[in-house]
């Protein structure tokens, strides 16, 4: 498939074609139903013509230079008679929304190492959809070149790549609203963080709490590792993001690239927007009560577990409150480790239920397992809807595909003007 990022048809190509084609009458022909249009002239100010006869947009392609028909997918158009995609003038409406002040551009990653889990669902993509909904920019993308400094096998990344789309599709996000894109479709990122590690300090990068974790059980620091938050800078900065909504662990990385952008700013005169952090406030504890961690099979709850495997993991490994020896003794909520905690997101919107569960573990009415059983109940009938998007979207993988294709190119057209500026104002060649 051909890639052209060029916009289509606006008003002014029309006049250009039209000009061209010194006045003549313009005829369109619509590859999927043959039919001939003519006469575009009484419609110039609509930017986009329809067939008349099936309705696909018209437009005056400059690759294969035709007036012919094309296929609109997620915002992006494809000449039916040369397969280059456009961005659209809708996607170019879309993107353009972020200049209005009540729209940000939000924007997160989640790395393709092995599939989402409940922390990950509850915590992160609820709220990426809650941010769709309103109405902002939002861009959704799979790090997976993030992903090369703890995984190198091949197999596993690329399949998680469109194992982490396929959980963002069937969490809810829109593919019609939300760009969802792997990192590595926008190569501009990794020259933009070429370009901003001549501004970091090495120094910074070595003390940084986040590189600890990631480097926890390695043999030795890669490059990549210490080059970690110049490129999460770059994921952050390329697109001008305002908002990048990251789990607390995160925020040590994201104050790097409000760093780094502020530098760059003073140095060059306003590049960068500086974004500010969307924090996470629903923390579900593993069940061993730490963080539900995905790598960690044992200690978290996988969206595609079933109700007896959850059931299973909570009797067997969640921690209740250590003071509660038998279920005849008095219980307390508040020292409960991970099962209470979620009893509490979950009911969120159900103060009885939750104050039922307060009161019978308080007076020992209710045993650990009474308790574990419910909550298990409770988070598989919440995954019901994800798990039924799942299977239909498992039997379309290549639409999946599609999705991907499509974001990459459109994250691709909003993260371009960046790169032009920043090129521009350090004195390099332009592409
Ligand atoms: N480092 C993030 C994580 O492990 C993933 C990530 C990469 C990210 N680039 C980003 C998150 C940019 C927010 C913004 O969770």
């Amino acid at each position: 498939m051909n890639t052209n990022l060029a916009p289509i048809l606006d008003a002014a190509s029309i006049q250009e074609v039209i000009n061209l084609q010194s006045k003549q009458s313009l005829v369109f022909h619509c590859v999927k139903c043959k039919h001939n249009t003519s006469g575009i002239y009484q419609d110039q100010n609509d930017t986009m013509l329809k067939c008349p006869a099936c309705c696909s947009p018209l437009i005056y392609c400059p690759v294969c230079k035709k007036c012919v028909s094309g296929t609109e997918t997620f915002n992006v158009l494809t000449c039916d008679m040369c397969s280059t995609d456009y961005i659209t003038k809708s996607t170019i409406d879309h993107l353009i929304s972020r200049d209005r002040k009540s729209k940000e551009i939000v924007l997160s990653g989640i790395r393709a190492t092995g599939r989402l889990h409940l922390g990950n669902f509850l915590g992160a993509v609820k709220q990426f959809v809650d941010y769709e909904k309103e109405g902002n920019l939002c861009l959704y993308f799979i790090a997976d070149w993030h992903t090369l400094t703890t995984c190198h096998d091949p197999r596993e990344i690329s399949s998680n790549i469109i194992g982490v789309a396929t959980d963002y599709l069937a969490a809810g996000l829109n593919p019609e609203r939300s760009i969802i894109y792997a990192q590595s479709s926008i190569p501009e990122l990794a020259e933009l963080a070429l370009y901003l590690a001549m501004f970091q300090s090495k120094n910074q990068l070595e003390n940084l709490p986040t590189l600890k974790d990631l480097v926890k059980d390695k043999p030795y620091i890669s490059m990549g590792h210490l080059y970690y938050p110049v490129l999460m800078a770059a994921d952050i900065l390329g697109p001008q993001a305002t908002i990048v909504p990251v789990g607390s662990d995160q925020i040590p990385n994201v104050e790097l690239a409000c760093g780094l952008a502020r530098k760059f700013n003073n140095l060059f005169g306003h590049t960068f927007v500086i974004p500010q952090v969307g924090l996470r406030t629903v923390k579900i504890p593993g069940l061993s009560g730490g963080k539900m961690g995905k790598s960690e099979q044992e200690s978290s709850i996988q969206l595609d577990d079933d109700l007896e495997t959850i059931t299973d993991k909570y009797l067997r490994h969640g921690i209740t409150d250590p003071n509660r020896k038998r279920k005849k003794d008095p219980g307390d909520p508040k020292q409960c480790l991970s099962v209470y905690p979620v009893h509490k997101i979950l009911y969120e919107n159900d103060s009885e239920s939750l104050q039922r569960i307060e009161h019978e573990c308080r007076n020992a009415e209710r045993g650990c397992q009474d308790c574990k059983r419910e909550l298990a109940r409770n988070i598989d009938t919440l995954m019901q809807p994800f798990h039924e998007r799942k299977r239909k979207l498992l039997e379309r993988q290549g639409y999946v595909r599609e999705i991907l294709h499509f974001g990459g190119m459109k994250a691709r057209e909003i993260v371009q003007p960046t790169l032009s500026s920043v090129r521009k104002k350090l004195g390099v060649a332009s592409s």
